[in-house]
This record gives structure tokens, C-alpha cells and sequence, in this order.
């Protein structure tokens, strides 16, 4: 399935749950420090449904998010609206195909696609941050908790191993060939996954792993039966991850020199 067709209401409905239970927004906003509070106006390319959007327009006031998803634009303007923010000014649009004004923080989460080392986003990001840049990227560690049961999900439903390594130190090549010398910070979140029922946590897997069938369905329930959480009458697939925040100022010299790599 293109990328493009994969965010739909149900699955927009699933990513927010688990953004609403998650630490990811106040882990972010600490590692990002006291340079927020000189930054009034936020630009948030690949919002989403607002996971760093909505703290942000609570923190500055003004925020507009760059989003392409239909659903996962309404989601957000409707979140917003819920909470009384006004200042959120959601575009509905791919990056590069709307021009965007200058903000005092850029901010990009877990979009890929823009976070790679040739993506002309980075010297878009450079150019139009007045104060602060803000990317963030997966980076996970050997540690870490295994996404999804991913590891042992895809050889035996989908034949092949899982490979989730990390692309952080690709952003971190992209950025210095710009001039840019971010100060990078590990920071670990929660992301669990919840669910009503099994059978809503079977539509979850069969969804996320482009499964059909009722082999696999039944596979996955005996699966997941043994391995998700029960608690106050929902099921959990714990998550665990670990993101790298990049963090740059048009302003300051940062200390990260050009032989740093990334802090693991
Ligand atoms: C995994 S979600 C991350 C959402 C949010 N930043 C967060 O951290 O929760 C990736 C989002 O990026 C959006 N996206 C993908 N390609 C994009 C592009 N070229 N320009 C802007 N947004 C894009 C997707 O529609 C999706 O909403």
C-alpha cells in the first residue's frame, strides 16, 4: 500500500490513542529546553494528529502544521478545536507544494521521507526557522523493546526478518553538509499501543502488516492472546523507543564539533 493510502480513520484513530497515553510531547519539549520560550510561533511539517502541534500551540499560541493525510489533518483541526486552540492553522498539503512562511521554531517528527540526508527539507527547515530547529528521528537501540513484536511477527506471518535500524546519523550527515551542527539528544518515550478487545488488536496487525486471511488472523489471535497487557479494561502491546532529537539555532554555535557522532 502507497504510504499515502495507509493513514485512514481507523488507523489515525489507533496512532492517536497511543499519542494521548504517551510521554513523547513533555519528553520532547524538556530535551528542547528554555529556547522555547523564545520562540512564539511553531511550524510543524508532518503534524500528524498534533502529538508535538497541540503542546506546542498550548506552549507559543501559534502553530501551523504542514499535513498531506486528509484524515490525519481533520483529526488535528478537529483535536485542536476540542481544546480551545485557535492559533492552529492546519495546511493540508505535502511539503514543497504550498509555500510556507518564516516561524521561530521548524519542527519535524517522524517523517521520514524529509529527515533523509539528500531530503531539501533540512535546508528549507534552515532557512525558515527564525530561532530553533527541531527534528526528531527513530533511533532505536539493541535494547529496546521490540516494535509491534515485529522481530518474531514477520518471519513467521510474512516470511522475512524485521530490520528497524536507525537513520538518525543519516539526518546528522545531512545537516552538517548544510553548516548545521545540531545538538543531538537521545530521548526515550512510551508509545504503547491500546486496544478495546483482541479482535480490535487483530485488525491492528493484520492492518499494519498488510495481512489478509484467516490464517494469519488466527495465528496473530493465539499470539497476541499470550502477549498484550491487560489494564483497566484495555489491552496493551507495551512500546518502548527511543527517538534522537536534533536541535539547532540559527544563533548560537553549537557544541557538537564535526568529528561527534550521535550519543550511543
Ligand atoms: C508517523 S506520522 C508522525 C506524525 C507526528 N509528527 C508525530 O510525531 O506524531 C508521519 C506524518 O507525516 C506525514 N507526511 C508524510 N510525508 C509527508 C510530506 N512529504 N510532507 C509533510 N508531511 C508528510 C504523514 O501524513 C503523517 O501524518
Amino acid at each position: 500500500m502507497p504510504h499515502s493510502e495507509f493513514w485512514t480513520e481507523r488507523t489515525v484513530a489507533w496512532y492517536a490513542r497511543a499519542v494521548a497515553r504517551s510521554d513523547f510531547a513533555p519528553r520532547v519539549l524538556a530535551v528542547i529546553g528554555p529556547a522555547l520560550d523564545e520562540c512564539k510561533s511553531a511550524l510543524d511539517v508532518g503534524a500528524g494528529c498534533g502529538a508535538l502541534a497541540l503542546p506546542l500551540a498550548r506552549r507559543m499560541g501559534w502553530v501551523t502544521a504542514v499535513e498531506p493525510s486528509a484524515a490525519m489533518a481533520r483529526a488535528l483541526r478537529e483535536a485542536a478545536a476540542r481544546a480551545g486552540l485557535g492559533g492552529v492553522t492546519v495546511i493540508e498539503a505535502a511539503w514543497g507544494e504550498v509555500p510556507v512562511e518564516r516561524h521561530d521554531l521548524v519542527v519535524c517528527a517522524h517523517v521520514g521521507g524529509l529527515l533523509n540526508a539528500d531530503s531539501p527539507f533540512l535546508a528549507d527547515a534552515k532557512r525558515l526557522a527564525r530561532r530553533l530547529v527541531v527534528l526528531i528521528r527513530d533511533a532505536p537501540r539493541p535494547e529496546d523493546q521490540d516494535k509491534f513484536f515485529y522481530r518474531e511477527l514477520y518471519p513467521a506471518l510474512l516470511g522475512r526478518p524485521y530490520e528497524h535500524r536507525s537513520h538518525a546519523d543519516e539526518t546528522l550527515g545531512g545537516l552538517r553538509a548544510l553548516g548545521m551542527a545540531p545538538r543531538v539528544t537521545l530521548c526515550e518515550y512510551s508509545s504503547d499501543q491500546p486496544f478495546i478487545d483482541l479482535e480490535e488488536a487483530c485488525d491492528f496487525w493484520m492492518t499494519y502488516m498488510g495481512l489478509q486471511g484467516s490464517g494469519p488472523r488466527a495465528y496473530l489471535e493465539g499470539f497476541l492472546r499470550e502477549r498484550l497487557l491487560s489494564a483497566s479494561g484495555e489491552l496493551i502491546a507495551p512500546f518502548r523507543k527511543t527517538a534522537a532529537v536534533f536541535v539547532w539555532s540559527p544563533a548560537e554555535a553549537q557544541a557538537s564539533g564535526p568529528g561527534d557522532g550521535l550519543p550511543y
